[in-house]
C-alpha cells in the first residue's frame, strides 16, 4: 500500500510517498481501507520534532490522527463493526496512528459509523479538531447554555467547530479572525466578530464566561482581560500553555490546557450534528495524499479556513 512517512524529523521535504506492507489488525482493532485523512497543525509540528514527537517511539513515522474509510477486516474480539462499514475516527493520539496511508489499523473503541449524509472527506476532518472543540467547551470549559464564549482563531480547524458547537448549544459567540474571514465567521453564527489585525479584543470584551484559545502566547495572555471574574480560558497550543496558565494565575483567573483524546461516543454525536447540518465542517482544501508536503506547508502558514484534508484514491 501507499503511505506517507518520514525517516527523520524535519520540514515538509522529509515527507516521502512509499510503498509499504499493509498493517494487520490486532485484538480489538479493525483494518480500515482509508478514503481521506485530516491534516492538523500537530501533524507538521510533530514531523518537525515538536508537537507529539516525544510519543513517536520509532522511525519511519506515518503522520495523521484522523480519517474516514471503510472497514476491511476485523481483529479478534471485534463485534461492533462489519467489513464494509463506513467509519470515521480520531485514534491513538498522541502515539502514532498512521492515517496518511491507504490502509490503517484503528482501535474499534475509538471509531464510529459515518452517517450516510456526511461525506467521507468532511468526515475525515472532523475527529481531531471536533473532539478538541468538544472537550475544550464541554469538559475543561464546563460550558453552560447562555454563556458568552470568545473563540480566538474562530476561522481555524478547531475554532470554526467550537464557534458552531457553542452557538448550537445556546452561547453568545464572539470570534476573532482577520478581516478576510468576517463573512465566514458570520456564516458560523458568530454574534460578534473582532478583526485581530485592526482591533484589540482585550479593549472590547470584558465579560466573557469562557475563552477557547486557538492562538496561544501573547495574544492569549492579553485576551485574559476579556474574562469576567468567574470566567475561564482553555488554551490549546501546548507550546505556550505553561506561560498562559502562569499569566492566568497572576491575574487570578482560571486557565487550563488540554490534550484532546479519542472518544467514540463524542465523535458519534459530532458526526450526527455534522450530518444534520447543525455543525458544518468547512474544507479549506482537499489535496491528494501524494501532496501531503504541500498540505503541511499550507497548514504551517497559520491561515487555514476550516480544515485541510488529504484524499486517497
Ligand atoms: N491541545 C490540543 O489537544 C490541541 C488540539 C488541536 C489543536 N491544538 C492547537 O490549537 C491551535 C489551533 O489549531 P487549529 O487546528 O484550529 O489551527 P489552524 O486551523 O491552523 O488555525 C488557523 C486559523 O488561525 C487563525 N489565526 C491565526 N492567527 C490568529 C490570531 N492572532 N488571532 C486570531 N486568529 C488567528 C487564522 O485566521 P486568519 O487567516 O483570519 O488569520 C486561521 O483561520 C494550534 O496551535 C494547534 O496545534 C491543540
Amino acid at each position: 500500500m501507499k503511505a506517507i512517512r518520514i525517516h527523520d524529523f524535519g520540514g515538509p521535504e522529509q515527507l516521502r510517498l512509499e510503498e509499504i506492507d499493509c498493517p494487520v489488525p490486532g485484538p480489538g482493532e479493525v483494518l480500515v481501507h482509508n478514503r481521506a485523512a485530516g491534516v492538523n497543525p500537530i501533524d507538521w509540528k510533530t514531523c518537525s520534532g515538536g508537537g507529539a514527537s516525544s510519543f513517536i517511539e520509532s522511525m519511519p513515522f506515518c503522520p495523521g490522527w484522523e480519517f474516514a474509510g471503510t472497514v476491511e477486516s476485523l481483529g479478534e474480539g471485534v463485534d461492533q463493526f462489519r467489513p464494509g462499514d463506513e467509519v470515521l475516527g480520531f485514534t491513538n493520539f498522541p502515539h502514532a496512528a498512521g492515517c496518511y496511508a491507504e490502509y490503517l489499523v484503528a482501535p474499534a473503541d475509538q471509531i464510529c459509523l459515518r452517517p450516510a449524509a456526511l461525506d467521507p472527506v468532511s468526515a475525515a476532518g472532523l475527529g481531531l479538531a471536533g473532539l478538541t472543540a468538544w472537550q475544550a467547551l464541554f469538559e475543561a470549559g464546563e460550558f453552560k447554555s447562555g454563556q458568552s464564549v470568545l473563540v480566538l482563531a474562530a476561522a481555524g480547524g478547531v475554532g470554526h467547530l467550537a464557534a458552531q458547537l457553542a452557538k448550537c448549544k445556546g452561547a453568545y459567540v464572539i470570534g476573532t479572525a482577520s478581516g478576510t474571514n468576517k463573512a465566514f465567521l458570520q456564516s458560523l453564527g458568530c454574534d460578534d466578530i473582532i478583526d485581530y489585525t485592526r482591533q484589540h479584543v482585550e479593549n472590547l470584551i470584558h465579560d466573557a464566561d469562557l475563552i477557547i484559545d486557538g492562538v496561544g502566547g501573547e495574544a492569549a495572555i492579553k485576551a485574559l482581560d476579556c474574562l469576567n471574574p468567574h470566567g475561564r480560558m482553555v488554551t490549546l497550543p501546548s507550546v505556550t500553555a505553561a506561560e498562559v496558565i502562569a499569566a492566568g494565575e497572576a491575574k487570578g483567573v482560571k486557565v487550563c490546557g488540554i490534550r484532546a483524546r479519542p472518544d467514540a461516543a463524542q465523535l458519534h454525536e459530532l458526526a450526527m450534528l455534522a450530518s444534520s447540518g447543525k455543525v458544518m465542517l468547512t474544507l479549506a482544501d482537499s489535496l491528494p495524499l501524494e501532496q501531503a508536503a504541500e498540505a503541511h506547508r499550507l497548514s504551517a502558514q497559520g491561515h487555514t479556513r476550516g480544515k485541510l484534508v488529504l484524499t486517497i484514491r
